[in-house]
């Protein structure tokens, strides 16, 4: 075994990592019939299996993820990357693992910060797809976050195993996100708004929990989603610990701009993904799982979430 590692962290999810990485392969004369086996949090999966991806043009890789971004997502599904200056994950492959192990253990000595924002992932894949995990979730939302317990493995154990079978069945069906995957992006529209406006200050589970309960709101107000069912996500999300207020240093204006500037230059505009209940996204013509809001109506609504206490 070649033992490889590199400073923890965003920063590090770089080409230069990965050349790094693939030097020291290259020197080892590691070969194709070897595999990776990438230990660590979604930054290592990340970054090892775009090396695995690209090694003498593709070579086996495993995962063993150990935060719960990287138990919960990362993990499953195949998608590679490293980041550039210009933007997060914009160099990377598709490349699947050939196998993911997870022990719900490893979680017991992440820190409170990286263990809550993580779980925002398991809420939104009960939120799109499955009522009873996010049910399961709300009653059982104390003794989860009381995660250095000992009885702790078990119960999480699982959450995990109810949530990866979700993950994996929707990229499963749509590996490369042309429809049905997108659902994955739920409070994604909102939350890659806030965390790049952030300056990465709040995590990226921080973000998402803002930009669910966005969404939940808008899914509310366009008229698909009942009000009940919109507090409970905030209800829930509150009781994870995690933020739900837009942060006052950020404007509706920054918000706007960030999410249709961008998206204008390429002559698109951005797509939501809109619940129609807990459980369940609400499709729009033809199967389609997204749909565009008019600026002018995002912009009400996110002027009115924006005077909410
Ligand atoms: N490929 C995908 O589909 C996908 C999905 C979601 C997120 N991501 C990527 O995942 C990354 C975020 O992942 P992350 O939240 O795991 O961040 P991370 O990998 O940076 O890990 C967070 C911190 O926890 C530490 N750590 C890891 N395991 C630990 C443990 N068991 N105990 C104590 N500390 C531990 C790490 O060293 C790091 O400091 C982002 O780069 C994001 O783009 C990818
Ligand atoms: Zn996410």
């Amino acid at each position: 075994v070649l033992l490889l590692d590199f400073p923890a962290g965003e920063h590090y999810k770089t080409r230069e990592t990965k050349q790094y990485l693939d030097e020291q392969l290259i020197n080892a004369r590691f070969e194709r019939n070897g595999t990776i086996i990438a230990v660590g949090g979604g930054v290592v999966g990340d970054v090892a299996g775009f090396v695995a991806a690209t090694y003498m043009r593709g070579v086996p890789y495993i995962q063993i993820p150990t935060t719960v971004i990287a138990q919960a997502d990362s993990s499953i599904g195949g998608k590679t990357a490293v980041d550039y200056p210009q933007g997060k994950n914009l160099i990377g492959a598709f490349h699947h693992p050939h196998s993911v192990f997870i022990d719900t253990k490893t979680l017991c000595t992440l820190d409170g910060r990286n263990y809550r924002s993580g779980f925002i992932e398991i809420i939104k894949h009960g939120l799109i797809r499955d009522a009873s995990l996010f049910s399961f979730i709300e009653r059982n939302i104390d003794f989860i976050l009381s995660h250095k317990d000992k009885q702790y493995p078990s119960i999480i154990t699982a959450i995990m195993t109810k949530n990866c079978r979700i993950k994996n069945d929707i990229v499963a069906k749509d590996a490369k996100e042309q429809n049905l995957r997108k659902i994955l992006n739920y409070g994604h529209t909102v939350g890659h708004a806030i965390e790049h406006l952030s300056g990465y200050s709040l995590f990226h589970g921080e973000a998402v929990a803002i930009g669910i309960a966005a969404e939940a709101y808008f899914s509310w107000k366009i008229g698909y989603l009942s009000e009940s069912d919109y507090q409970k996500q905030l209800n829930l999300i509150k009781k994870t610990g995690l933020p739900l207020r837009i942060p006052d240093n950020i404007s509706v204006d920054d918000i706007i701009d960030k999410m249709y500037v961008d998206k204008k230059a390429r002559g698109s505009r951005p797509e939501f993904v809109l619940l129609q209940k807990i459980g369940k996204v609400k499709t729009f013509a033809r199967g389609k799982t997204t749909t565009p809001v008019e600026e002018k109506e995002l912009r009400s609504m996110l002027s009115a979430l924006k005077k909410m206490k």
